[in-house]
């Protein structure tokens, strides 16, 4: 019996090819272009594995395709809607990195506030011989967090704040039952009640430059900026502006406008701990997500229910 065909554009994980290429007939090309594939399979691929970009040209020279199985759980590399109005099923690799995600948020709040990365250097560098590392200016001690996006890893972010003692803000687009956090119907009126922000929402056109100079202020001169979510939620431009003239104190990035170039105005800041998009990237979680998004693709050509379909998706099942 034939194998279907699956097609990875661009890198993947080995773990992802490895378990691609053993249950299905697996063809790789370096970027997602369909000049790259022969005709036989342009019109055969039946399924992607990716955690690429692909755009809706690219989609559509794919005749057969009938799902997107993406290496992540935010999929704003794929248009989800267009995959949906074309029948394309798309899925993505949410909860099995929530823990891992959460855990360096937090990390990342530490080091920014606490500078121990730059405490180690020191050390590294012999300093300490001469004289102790420099206080602080900044501390979790008697901080508001507002968390902007409190859906799975920002309520793992909640928890794990709460043991910290500090208090607790937050603003999605809906209110959530059970949750004792201060609900904010606007992330500028979060602002104004928190002076840590954590941002940790998908990039979506509603999300996309949210977090402006405004917003940034209203945080206030102690002000603390996390993100974690994508690159394209904050106005990168304002928020190094707000860095450099003291409108806030300091942020900790994990993402970027431009992965995975940084900005030079950024890397010269002392104010900012930078991270290379690392928040999930533990061979543990990494491998939890490699086998949810090919556990997908076999439930999918075995017409079992899809494990983790994205909302825009319209089948479960392909039977
Ligand atoms: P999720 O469960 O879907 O949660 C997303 C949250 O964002 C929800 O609370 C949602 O609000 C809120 N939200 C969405 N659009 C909004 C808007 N326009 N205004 C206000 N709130 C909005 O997703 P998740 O699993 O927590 O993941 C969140 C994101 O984290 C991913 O999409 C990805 O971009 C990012 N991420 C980054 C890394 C990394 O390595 N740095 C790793 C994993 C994930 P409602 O609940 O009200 O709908
Ligand atoms: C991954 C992520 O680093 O899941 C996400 O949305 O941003 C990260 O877990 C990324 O998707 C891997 O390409």
């Amino acid at each position: 019996m034939t194998k279907p065909m699956i097609l990875i554009p661009g890198n993947i994980y080995p773990h992802v090819s490895d378990r691609v290429e053993a249950e299905f007939d697996m063809v790789r090309i370096p970027t997602a272009g369909s000049s790259l594939l022969s005709d036989i399979q342009r019109k055969n691929i039946v399924g992607i594995a990716s955690s690429t970009l692909l755009t809706n040209a690219f989609l559509k020279e794919l005749p057969a395709l009938e799902i997107i199985a993406h290496f992540g759980v935010g999929y704003d590399p794929i248009d989800a809607k267009f995959a949906g109005e074309n029948n394309i099923m798309v899925c993505n690799t949410p909860d099995v990195l929530s823990d891992e995600v959460a855990d360096t948020t937090i990390g990342l709040l530490i080091n920014t506030l606490r500078e121990l990365p730059k405490a180690e250097i020191y050390l590294r560098q012999g300093k300490w011989e001469d004289s102790n590392y420099p206080l602080t200016k900044l501390t979790l001690r008697q901080r508001s967090v507002g968390i902007y996006g409190l859906g799975r890893i920002g309520l793992e972010i909640g928890k794990r704040l709460e043991g910290f003692g500090v208090d607790i803000h937050y603003h999605s687009r809906n209110e959530k039952d059970g949750v004792e956090y201060s609900y904010h119907k606007t992330l500028l009126g979060m602002a104004h009640a928190v002076d840590t922000l954590i941002s940790i929402v998908p990039g979506t056109p509603t999300t996309d430059g949210s977090v402006d100079a405004e917003v940034l202020s209203a945080l206030g001169k102690e002000g603390v900026f996390i993100n974690v979510g994508r690159g394209s939620v904050v106005d990168e431009d304002a928020l190094i502006h707000a860095l450099k003239d003291g409108t806030i104190a300091a942020a900790g990035l994990d993402v970027f406008s431009n992965e995975p170039s940084v900005v030079s105005a950024l890397l010269d800041l002392d104010n900012v701990s930078l991270l290379p998009h690392v928040a999930s990237a533990s061979v543990h979680t990494r491998n939890q997500m490699g086998n949810l998004q090919v556990d997908n693709l076999v439930a999918w050509f075995s017409n079992k229910p899809l494990l983790s379909p994205v909302a825009e998706t319209k089948h479960v099942t392909r039977g």
